[in-house]
């Protein structure tokens, strides 16, 4: 019998702690203009101090499990995608885990802004084979820690924010029930890892994995090369996707609801021009939330089942391009 994986619930959390842009130019010389113009975004939400990643994670699978109809007892296994883990280590799962009870496998994946469709990919993996029924996905981020704020660090700062979104992941056995996920394809090129990287702390820093000198020549902060991001941005999305609709013998006209990662608003309207998509396809949350990498595929796809966007039956491709460089392109029939 064919197992299909379905989106059996959504998730979302993010911290209450609202950041305009208004807010980021009495810290760094930018303004409200400049980061709207460049990038949609109008705010971002922070956590505030004693806040964890967890608690975030918590919120979203805690939506997303209930979304289900399930208990946190249900859970066969937890991937958690994050570039920004509590700790060193073990990963955030496992603090998600010991909030949500239970001794289920648990780790973290890193595949930074692609993080959620790779996960997918997995757990997907996992359910098709049979080792596990349901599996929690959650994508969960806390830049605002990691983020330099003074004018140096403008550049990055400003595009960042903090969130969780998750979705409980089922075994559908049902031959009367199409929906599941169709397809997921990624890629990377390592080569460019170091165009949008925090260098350390790192295992391959000696004597210490963060030394003065790092700290000083603030290596412990992202740096990007913007341009040359958006460029291959917009390369691999469209390509991505047309692949992944391509596999799973979808035409792209078919597609209902176009979900971005939410990078910057320019790279996804100029994705959607390039593919002849209609905007009323694309939703967008970055306006409000800014770049939650891994998180920000889940919360908008919490969002858009929340405000009705998403009907049973409806087909839905979900597309990234984030650091690594990774991308990715999953299709589902919701
Ligand atoms: C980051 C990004 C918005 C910058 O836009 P850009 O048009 O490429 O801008 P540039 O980096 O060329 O900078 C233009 C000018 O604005 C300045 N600038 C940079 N950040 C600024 C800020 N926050 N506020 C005001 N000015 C800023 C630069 O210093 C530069 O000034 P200069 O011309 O005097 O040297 C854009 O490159 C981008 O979105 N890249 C992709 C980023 C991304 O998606 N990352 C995540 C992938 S997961």
């Amino acid at each position: 019998m064919t197992i299909r994986a379905r989106v059996a619930g959504t998730g979302m959390c993010l911290p209450d702690r609202v950041v305009t842009n208004d807010d980021l130019a009495q810290w760094m010389d930018t303004s409200d203009e400049w980061i709207r113009q460049r990038s949609g975004i109008s705010e971002r939400r922070w956590i505030t101090p004693g806040q964890q990643p967890s608690e975030l994670a918590e919120g979203a699978a805690r939506q997303a499990i209930a979304d289900a109809g399930l208990e946190p007892d249900d859970v066969d296994c937890i991937v958690l995608a994050t570039l920004s883990a509590e700790v060193e280590f073990p990963g955030t799962s496992f603090f998600l885990q010991e909030r949500l009870g239970g001794e289920m496998p648990c780790f973290d994946l890193r595949a930074q802004c692609c993080g959620f469709l790779f996960s997918l990919a997995v757990a997907k993996g996992f359910i098709v084979s049979g080792q596990f029924r349901r599996v929690l996905v959650v994508g969960c981020e806390v830049h605002s820690t990691g983020i330099d704020i003074s004018s140096e660090g403008r550049d990055v700062a400003v595009l960042f924010g903090d969130g969780s979104g998750a979705v409980l992941l089922a075994a559908n056995e049902d031959p009367h029930d199409p929906s599941g996920l169709l397809e997921v394809r990624l890629g990377a090129q390592g080569k460019y890892a170091r165009k949008l990287w925090i260098e350390a702390p790192g295992s391959g820093h000696h004597p210490t994995r963060i030394t003065p000198e790092l700290l000083t020549r603030k290596a412990h902060f992202p740096t990007m090369e913007g341009r040359f991001v958006f460029k291959h941005a917009v390369t691999r999305m469209p390509r991505v996707l047309l692949e992944a609709l391509d596999a799973s013998g979808v035409k792209q006209h078919d597609v209902d609801l176009f979900l971005f990662h939410q990078a910057n608003l320019r790279i996804n309207e100029y994705v959607a021009n390039h593919l002849e998509i209609p905007p009323e396809k694309v939703p967008s949350n970055i306006q409000r939330y800014g770049n939650c990498s891994s998180a920000s595929i889940p919360i908008l796809l919490a969002e858009c089942q929340r405000n009705g966007s998403l009907a049973p039956g409806q087909l839905v491709s979900l597309t990234g391009f984030g650091s690594g460089f990774t991308w990715g392109s999953a299709v589902l029939r919701w």
